[in-house]
Parts: C-alpha cells; sequence; structure tokens
C-alpha cells in the first residue's frame, strides 16, 4: 500500500523520530510505500510527494523540527484546495494518509476524512490544544525547554531585585503556561481564563516578602506593553518582560517525548492493520486508544 505522512502547523519535538518509526513499520518487508508529504497540507495541493526510505529518516530521528517540512496553509481551508489535495492524493493513488500536529491539523485531518480519505492523526503540538485527552508529542520537551529559560534568568532577576514576566507559548491554549507555572514554581500564572479574576492585592504582597517574582504568563492575550505597566503599577516596582520564545519548539526532543513518538507509530500502525481509518490516536495514563475523527 501507498502510505503519505505529513506534519502541519508548529513543528514539534519527536516529530522526526515518530516520522522514523512509522516508516521503519510501515517499510518493513518491503510491505508498503512510503512518502512524505512536504510542506503539510501545502504539499498535497502541490503534490508535493518524495519516497522514504529508512536509512534517510535515520539521519534525523533524534533532531528537533521536522525534516519533511511543516507550514501553515490557508488554501487548504478553502473548499477548492481540499479539493485539489483530494485529487493529488487519489491520482497518486494514495492509501493512507499520516498527519502529524495540533489542533488545526486535526480539522484538516477531519476535512480529508470527509473526502473519503483514509487519515490516521497523530498528536505532535507543544501547545496540547487537543479536542480529546491524550499525550502530545513535544509538549513535555517544551516545558522543560520553559523551565530550563526561567531557571537560567532568575539569577540575574534575582540579583537585581526585579519582577520577570516570562510569556509562554501555546497559542489559544493555556496547557504550557500551566504546566510551566507549576513546575517553575511562579508566582504567578496568567492565562485566558484567569487573566480577568486576578487578585493583584495578593501578589503586592508577595512583593513585598520577595521582589524578584516569576510571572508566568500565555501568549496573546494580553499586549505586553499592558501588562508590564500592571505589574509595574502593583509592585511600584523593577520589572522585565522575556519571550521565551522558539526554543519552546527547537529544543532537542527529550527521552520520554522520543519514546511516546516510538510508542505513537506503534499504535497508528496497529490501527493500520486493523483497518481503522478517519481515526486520531491517543495515549494518556491508562494507555493506548484509537478514537473516531472528530
Ligand atoms: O502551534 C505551535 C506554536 O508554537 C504556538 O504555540 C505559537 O503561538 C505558534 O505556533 C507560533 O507560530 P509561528 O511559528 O507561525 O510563528
Amino acid at each position: 500500500m501507498k502510505i503519505v505522512i505529513l506534519a502541519s502547523g508548529g513543528d514539534a519535538p519527536g516529530m522526526n523520530m515518530c516520522i522514523h518509526k512509522l516508516t521503519k513499520r510501515f517499510t518493513f518487508l518491503n510491505k508498503n510505500e512510503v512518502y512524505a508529504c512536504k510542506y503539510g497540507f501545502k504539499g498535497l495541493i502541490d503534490s508535493n510527494f518524495e519516497k522514504m526510505t529508512t536509512k534517510q529518516t535515520r539521519k534525523h530521528k533524534n533532531e528537533a523540527g521536522v525534516f519533511i517540512k511543516t507550514s501553515r496553509c490557508l488554501e487548504f481551508k478553502s473548499e477548492e484546495g481540499l479539493k485539489k489535495a483530494v485529487n493529488n492524493l487519489k491520482n497518486f493513488n494514495v492509501d493512507y494518509v499520516i498527519v502529524l500536529g495540533g489542533d488545526g491539523s486535526l480539522k484538516g485531518s477531519v476535512a480529508l476524512m470527509q473526502k473519503k480519505i483514509k487519515v490516521i492523526f497523530i498528536p505532535a503540538t507543544i501547545d496540547k490544544d487537543l479536542n480529546y485527552d491524550t499525550y502530545s508529542l513535544g509538549f513535555y520537551t517544551a516545558v522543560g525547554a520553559c523551565c530550563q529559560y526561567i531557571h537560567d534568568v532568575r539569577p540575574t532577576m534575582d540579583a537585581f531585585d526585579r519582577a520577570c514576566i516570562y510569556e509562554i507559548m501555546g497559542r489559544d491554549c493555556s496547557k504550557l503556561t500551566n504546566f510551566v507555572g507549576d513546575i517553575s514554581k511562579a508566582d504567578l500564572v496568567i492565562n485566558k481564563e484567569n487573566v480577568n479574576q486576578i487578585d493583584w492585592q495578593i501578589l503586592k504582597k508577595k512583593y513585598e516578602n520577595k521582589p524578584s517574582l516569576t510571572i508566568v504568563l500565555q501568549e496573546r492575550i494580553l499586549p505586553p506593553k499592558q501588562i508590564e505597566e500592571k505589574i509595574i503599577s502593583v509592585t511600584g516596582g523593577n520589572v522585565r518582560y522575556c519571550v521565551v520564545g522558539y526554543v519552546q519548539r527547537g529544543k532537542t526532543p527529550s527521552k520520554i517525548d522520543k519514546i511516546y513518538a516510538k510508542r505513537f507509530a506503534k499504535v497508528a500502525y496497529h490501527a493500520f492493520l486493523k483497518k481503522k481509518d478517519g481515526v486520531q490516536i491517543g495515549i494518556d495514563a491508562v494507555g493506548e486508544k484509537i478514537l473516531k475523527l472528530s
């Protein structure tokens, strides 16, 4: 059979390992052919397919990023773009498409499924913004990157008695911010759920005890200047704003992400063997799951 693998939206540490393990399983004993669809859904529209062997994929398995490339493709969201993608898949005689990504990619997978394309979706996003409870590839590497960043910046903030705001990625989802706030023992976590209910008096008291406050902030919920001014007005103090930034996606995948990458490849392969399609796979504390795409 002909299998196409694509990654869409933000890359996530662990994607390369997962692509390698998928290629390894599917091409074992030359049972199937595996192709990369370069640049995600855009590659479907451009028919950008490239055959993969484990010899090639192995070279990238421990790297961050995604060597088959990704993109954010607006055209795919239009009926015309989707139609082009579906026609190209049919002309290329593709049996299965495996999609790695987050919420947007999940929606793209559903769109393909509705056009009778066989799809298996693998959760791979630092945002962990999926509509079901699952481990998400890259998430814990990103948590680690943020905590390391805060750990490295804290001493200098401390030296100047400065409060520091750390802006964390996650788009519309607060999970990464909340985990980082918790693990790095932040004095205040500001996310989209609590942004209008913050008790600034509590922060003021904390500041009086220890001026070098650690404030963890979910990106995109407030303009940086506005939050900085608010913290200054509360503390009357010295404040700095740090964007933790793309290091959250660019970190070398952690061991745990590599282990999950292998597990996801295994679950996806089992779904394929069981002739399941139109599915989103997941792993949670209880175990592995194969759910209907939704
Ligand atoms: O979806 C992953 C993510 O890193 C978000 O957390 C962030 O808001 C966004 O991508 C950044 O997108 P871009 O790489 O297009 O700037």
